[in-house]
């Protein structure tokens, strides 16, 4: 019996993963690009031999969907495992469009690896973490994180890449939360629809690979307004594929629209500010981190709460 403690943070996309190649292995259809983010974070211990199967989420034991799919993923790591104590904790929202999942099965990989006594290089658990939820691959990394879509059938070649670490550029995340609540239809679901239904989904495709160009040689050039135009751009896009699929999937709230027009008018105004959104409600806005107190003042009369959160480090052991 050994038991391990991770952490790791959640990492928004500045250019988005929307949509799947293959359904079973998480493996997208699209390159995307990602911002790891300190401030949040999930905490994960995993014993590795247990007496029955058990996982707690945020104190308390977890529903049977969301029990089922951690341990499919234990699974993932040894088929013949024996059973496994899986306690987990975010310090922010869980599924409501905060990257949760993606932080979740970045620290589960890592704890339950090093619990079996498995090689833990980074590359790997990030093949293994896209398994649990694809987003979760690029959060091994601090800083700024590429996911190539790979072409092998397997997805051992679909991983993040770390582009640069969060000392590279002083921006910050600002993240506005207008509401708690879980998401009523989630990423895969989501993304299923999108791809079966919206006229718009080939050209979302067809262009994320270009988007995800531009964005890394405005990361290396630390050019904000390059990487925020190219950031709403793939994040409208990928709304434009929920909006337009049967039925419509709208993730936005009135509030998430007070504040994307609060920040188009800080923009208007010559501050370097750009919205970004997921499968949820909040709104996030990159900027220089001089800035953020300025954006998130602006946020506050629309939001629950306003987060400004730097650039964060890797996934690591904690015990
Ligand atoms: O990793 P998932 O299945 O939770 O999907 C994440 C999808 C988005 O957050 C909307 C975009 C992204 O690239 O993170």
């Amino acid at each position: 019996m050994t038991t391990v403690t991770a952490t790791a943070h959640p990492n928004i996309a500045l250019v988005k993963y929307w949509g799947k190649r293959d359904l079973p292995l998480n493996l997208p259809a699209v390159p995307s690009l990602s911002l790891t983010l300190d401030g949040f974070e999930t905490r994960t211990t995993v014993t590795w031999g247990a007496d029955h199967d058990v996982f707690e989420l945020d104190g308390v034991p977890a529903d049977a969907k969301a029990a089922a799919k951690v341990f499919a993923f234990l699974d993932l790591i040894d088929p013949k495992r024996p059973p496994c104590k899986v306690v987990s904790a975010n310090d922010f929202p869980t599924g409501a469009g905060l990257a949760s999942s993606a932080s979740a099965f970045a620290a589960l990989a890592l704890a339950a690896s090093t619990a079996r006594g498995d090689d833990v290089d980074p590359t790997r658990l990030s093949v293994l973490a896209r398994q649990g939820s694809g987003s979760a691959c690029r959060s091994l990394w601090g800083g700024f994180v590429e996911w190539r879509a790979g072409e092998h059938p397997d997805g051992v070649d679909s991983h993040g890449l770390p582009l640069a670490g969060p000392d590279h550029w002083d921006v910050s995340m600002v993240v506005a939360v207008v509401s708690t609540a879980h998401k009523p239809v989630g990423s895969t679901d989501g993304m299923e629809r999108a791809r079966l239904t919206s006229p718009l989904y080939d050209t979302w495709v067809a262009q994320a690979q270009g988007d995800v160009d531009v964005g890394r040689d405005a990361i290396f050039a630390r050019d904000l307004d390059g990487l925020g135009r190219v950031m709403e751009a793939s994040t409208y896009k990928m709304h434009a594929t929920m909006h337009t699929s049967a039925p419509p999937l709208m993730y936005w709230q009135p509030a998430s629209l007070a504040c994307l027009h609060t920040v188009w008018a800080l923009r208007a105004g010559g501050l370097s500010a750009w919205t970004t959104m997921d499968a949820g409600p909040q709104v996030k806005v990159l900027c220089r981190s001089a800035d953020a107190a300025t954006v998130a003042d602006a946020l506050r009369p629309h939001a629950m709460a306003v987060h400004m959160l730097r650039p964060g480090g890797p996934a690591r052991i904690v015990s």
